[in-house]
């Protein structure tokens, strides 16, 4: 059997996830994390290196003779780190530049909806102030302002009326608070619903259906408060029955995949597609070229299926070749975070853990602080069980959240 040495490419608890699944494979011998956090390496078979650009985890994966690379982090795609890995023959996950646009620009992938006819929210795009003003002067509300470019979540408004539909305009596109980023927007309705994230396996020939993932974005319980990079997912979806399945298939998945056929995207990789179900009916949000996170916690958690033998067939093609197997039930996954997130919050706080921890912990926002972990930024870790219900896999997560302890604690009690 050959062994392989594995890297996963990005820093957060998606990427610590990423790298236990992959260190489960009885092929895997090493797996590394760039940049990953030091709460990575408590991980059996995995540790973290210091490269930080593309040109230097190039390096490293050159000089370690890595034999496949899985890129968690969307700024690493929208980069080109697949580019130049493909350039220098190095088997790696994930799409080329050209296809990260479909999440670096919003508004490439809102015209790549109309023009696949993808069902997507009425939208118009701009790339003047005044042309933009005078459409809010006239348009109905609510509506969401959305920057083009990658703002890490924070480029999205939703807006009740013209006065903060102004103020978003004038933020992004006179005062430039996310620089480039909001050169250009976009203004599209308000959809009313709930959120799904689908998740496909693309090998630039065919696609295979993943799962569905189920994000808690808000900060509040309720889904109340800002936006935050997702405080909690749940897999599979529970509100996504067989009959909106047929429609999600005819309306989102088809035309999308026919879509990248027509315009010669060759896709390789974890295509997520953001959806918002209004009434019955499935209209996407955005595309993401990666994993969400912290729906990749839970969903590999219920992966029963090995990361590798399914890595190697989207690198190969032969996704179709893929079985893919589940553990049944559900999967939850909930995140602790540093109180005063996404805004300001205490680092440098010491982790305590008790010893009866039955959920899996995925390290994120961490660092060694002597003997102990500390935090390290706003989301600290995530924990996730899976169960036969949802209801023990949720009893289970809550109870393991009331035995690690840091001072600035806060997780949601809804998730
Ligand atoms: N949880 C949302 C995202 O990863 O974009």
């Amino acid at each position: 059997m050959v062994i392989m040495k594995i890297l996963v490419v990005g820093k957060g608890g998606r990427e610590h996830a990423l790298a236990w699944k992959f260190a489960q494979s009885d092929k895997v011998d090493e797996v590394y994390v760039a940049p990953g956090n030091e709460g990575i390496s408590l991980e059996k078979k995995c540790s973290v290196v210091d490269a930080t650009t593309v040109e230097q985890i190039l390096n490293f994966a050159k000089s370690k003779k890595i034999d496949l690379t899985f890129v968690g982090s969307e700024d690493y795609l929208a980069n080109g780190i697949v580019d130049v890995f493909r350039e220098e023959n190095l088997a790696i996950i994930g799409p080329e530049k050209k296809s990260a646009h479909l999440e670096s620009s919003k508004v490439f992938s809102k015209q790549f909806m109309r023009r696949n006819n993808v069902q997507t929210a009425n939208f118009e795009v701009f790339d003047n102030a005044n042309n933009a003003i005078n459409f809010a002067k006239k348009t109905n509300y609510p509506v969401v302002v959305k920057a083009d470019g990658l703002a890490s979540g924070k480029g999205v408004f939703i807006c009740d009326n013209f006065e903060q539909a102004f103020k978003a305009i004038e933020e992004m596109m006179v005062e430039s608070r996310f620089s480039d980023a909001g050169k250009n927007i976009v203004i599209e309705r308000f959809l009313n619903g709930f959120e799904a994230s689908l998740f496909l396996l693309l090998d630039a020939r065919n696609y295979k259906f993943f799962n569905f993932s189920k994000d808690h974005k808000k900060l509040l319980d309720g889904e109340k408060g800002p936006n935050t990079g997702g405080l909690g997912a749940i897999t599979p979806h529970p509100s996504i029955d067989g009959r909106l399945m047929k429609k999600i298939d005819k309306k989102v998945i088809l035309p999308t995949i026919n879509g990248l056929e027509k315009e010669d995207i060759f896709y390789k990789g974890i295509l997520y597609i953001g959806l918002l179900i209004e009434n019955g009916e499935p209209y996407v949000l955005e595309y993401n070229v990666r994993l969400g996170d912290p729906e990749a916690q839970s969903i590999l958690y219920l992966l029963k299926s090995d990361i590798l033998e399914l890595s190697e067939n989207i690198v190969e093609s032969n996704i179709m070749d893929s079985k893919i197997e589940w553990y049944d039930g559900y999967s939850l996954c909930l995140v602790l975070c540093s109180e005063g997130y996404p805004f300001s919050y205490m680092k440098g706080e010491k982790i305590h853990f008790e010893p009866r921890i039955d959920s899996k912990i995925f390290f994120s926002g961490v660092k060694k602080g002597g003997s102990d972990l500390v935090t390290n930024g706003g989301r600290v870790l995530s924990l996730v069980n899976r169960a036969a219900t949802l209801e023990e896999a949720r009893k289970a997560v809550y109870q393991d959240a009331e035995r690690i302890h840091f001072n600035s604690k806060y997780y949601r009690k809804d998730i």
